[in-house]
């Protein structure tokens, strides 16, 4: 028999805790999607915020969302339908109204005086409708930008896609903001310089990048192979950030990445992206470039994927001083799941920091170059 021991039996080991989940979700704007896909005359179930929720649009237009289970005796409101300006309750018919007041019950001679269900604040914005979640039942911020680009001739529409991730809490996506190592292992990526600023409800990421030129054919975003991307991109509060590209030949997208938790384990993701017409661009090969970048970007969220949904939540990352701040940023992110009156200074206080890139760019250029050699003597 060999037996084969470590030779660091002794020492101590680190251990991950691995923590658990919340049961509270996020306090704050979460977008559900373009705010025209809901306004086809039908209502629309969403699960979120470990509810579901209906959504529908009245006879102006207005978005409204409530609760989807009727408080007559349980029914999915989202199997109902649309009478005027309300949503019809499924099984006995019950009107419900924008503001959650039921509005008529068609077969009673007068509606209970206390018939009253949840009607949830919501919003639109860059064409993308927006709920308001708040355990503590609080008001809306306003901390969601308007992006000048969206809605003028020179942009396409959004591309518009969405995803849900089971068995990963969303804290794993917004800890892409602080990654600098895994945009060249998982992403393909070079990041040339990297910097994280937090302040508020706002956690930037400044990047910029190359893609990787032993993996041509597989640069996601087809920015070309010698080409320097310059990426801003911003987390709004809690889950919708604003990604600003610019490449080095002119071509400037706005990508949206934002997600909503449907249980403590389990959100969903929605990306669109806008792209820029370059002079002499139809608006046919702008359309055709955005379906691009949108098809690209599903496959860079794929990449993540995989990542998450074989690894183990960690609330104790060990780290090396090349890393980006991903405690930091976890206090950031904590402002969010708790009550106002327990914001920490620290949480929302300025924070910035350059991850210095040097080492990981000498080793990774030398990397890229032998892969390189590798191909071609392989032919
Ligand atoms: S359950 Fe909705 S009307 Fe009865
Ligand atoms: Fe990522």
């Amino acid at each position: 028999m060999t037996i084969t021991e470590p030779a660091n039996a002794t020492e101590d080991v680190r251990e991950i805790e691995n923590g658990h989940n919340p049961e509270r979700f996020a306090r704050g704007w979460h977008c559900l999607g373009l705010a025209d896909s809901f306004r086809d005359g039908r209502p629309h179930g969403i699960d979120a915020f470990g509810v579901k929720l209906v959504v529908w649009a009245d006879s102006t237009g207005t978005l409204n969302i409530l609760d989807s289970y009727c408080r007559h005796m349980g029914a999915d409101l989202s199997q109902g339908s649309v009478k005027g300006d309300e949503i019809a309750c499924p099984f006995h018919d019950w009107r419900w109204g924008g503001k959650g007041r039921c509005k008529a019950v068609p077969y009673a001679k007068r509606v209970p005086p206390l018939a009253k269900t949840r009607a949830w604040t919501s919003m639109e914005r860059n064409g993308q409708l927006f709920v308001w979640n708040d355990p503590e039942g609080g008001p809306p911020e306003d901390y969601i930008p308007s992006i000048e680009a969206y809605g003028s001739d020179e942009w396409t529409e959004w591309n518009w896609n969405s995803v849900t991730i089971t068995g990963s809490h969303c804290r794993e996506i917004v800890d892409n903001v602080v990654d600098m190592a895994h945009f060249f292992y998982v992403h393909l990526n070079q990041p040339l310089h990297f910097r994280n600023i937090f302040e508020d409800q706002v956690a930037t990421q400044e990047m910029s990048f190359k893609p990787r030129a032993d993996m041509a054919g597989m640069d996601y975003v087809n920015f070309g192979e010698e080409s320097v991307t310059q990426s801003y991109a911003s987390y709004y509060g809690p889950s919708y950030m604003i990604n600003r590209l610019a490449a080095q030949d002119g071509l400037e997208v706005v990508l949206i990445n934002c997600h909503y938790p449907v249980r403590p384990d389990s959100f969903v993701l929605l990306y669109g992206v806008i792209v820029k017409r370059a002079p002499g661009m139809t608006a046919e090969e702008a359309d055709a470039l955005a379906a691009q970048f949108g098809q690209g970007t599903m496959d860079t969220f794929e990449q993540d994927v995989v990542i998450w949904k074989n690894k183990a939540r960690i609330d104790n990352p060990l780290l090396c001083e090349d890393d980006g701040p991903v405690y930091q940023l976890r206090r950031w992110y904590e402002q969010f799941y708790v009550d106002r009156a327990d914001i920490r200074d620290d949480m929302i206080r300025r924070f910035e920091f350059d991850v210095d890139v040097t080492k990981a760019n000498e080793f990774w250029d030398s990397e890229v170059a032998k892969n390189l050699e590798l191909a071609a003597a392989k032919g």
